[in-house]
């Protein structure tokens, strides 16, 4: 009687395991994917942006609207800092993350589309 007891407990327990394993491995199959498919978005976006010549002036049209409140009209830096030779400490890519991943608050992320995106990239560089 006991030994039947038991044995029932004990596949109720290896059910409940397994119930819990699969809902564990379902959530994180839903995460990798969630995570990949970001990725995948991100290098899609760096990708055309870093393909396109973008034009100083738009950029610097941009920089006004955006950007100017808190690295300066001239972007001498004010809140945010100096950002002339920019270009020479960071990477496009680096500029891009920087720009549109908000990973540094009180920075705000930006949507901006590839082309806007090398037009600023194209601003940033022009600053000496
Ligand atoms: C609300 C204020 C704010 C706005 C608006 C803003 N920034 Fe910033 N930005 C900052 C701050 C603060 C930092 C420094 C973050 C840190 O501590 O790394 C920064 C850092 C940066 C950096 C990296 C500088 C470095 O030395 O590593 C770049 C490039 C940059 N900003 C570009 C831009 C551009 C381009 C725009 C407009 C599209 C913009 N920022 C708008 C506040 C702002």
């Amino acid at each position: 009687m006991s030994t039947s007891s038991s044995s029932a407990a004990e596949r109720d327990f290896r059910r409940d395991f397994l119930k819990i394993f699969f809902i564990f491995f379902l959530v994180l199959l839903i995460c990798l994917s969630i995570f990949f498919l970001n990725h995948d978005e991100n290098n899609k976006y760096t990708v055309q942006t870093l393909e396109l010549n973008g034009s100083a002036e738009e950029g610097d049209a941009l920089f006004k609207i955006n950007c100017v409140g808190c690295h300066g009209i001239t972007a001498r830096g004010l809140v945010g800092p100096d950002l002339h030779s920019i270009t020479q400490r960071l990477n496009d890519k680096e500029i891009i993350k920087q720009v549109t991943g908000g990973l540094t608050p009180p920075m705000p992320s930006f949507e901006i589309d590839p082309v806007n995106m090398s037009n600023l990239l194209e601003y940033l560089h022009s600053l000496e």
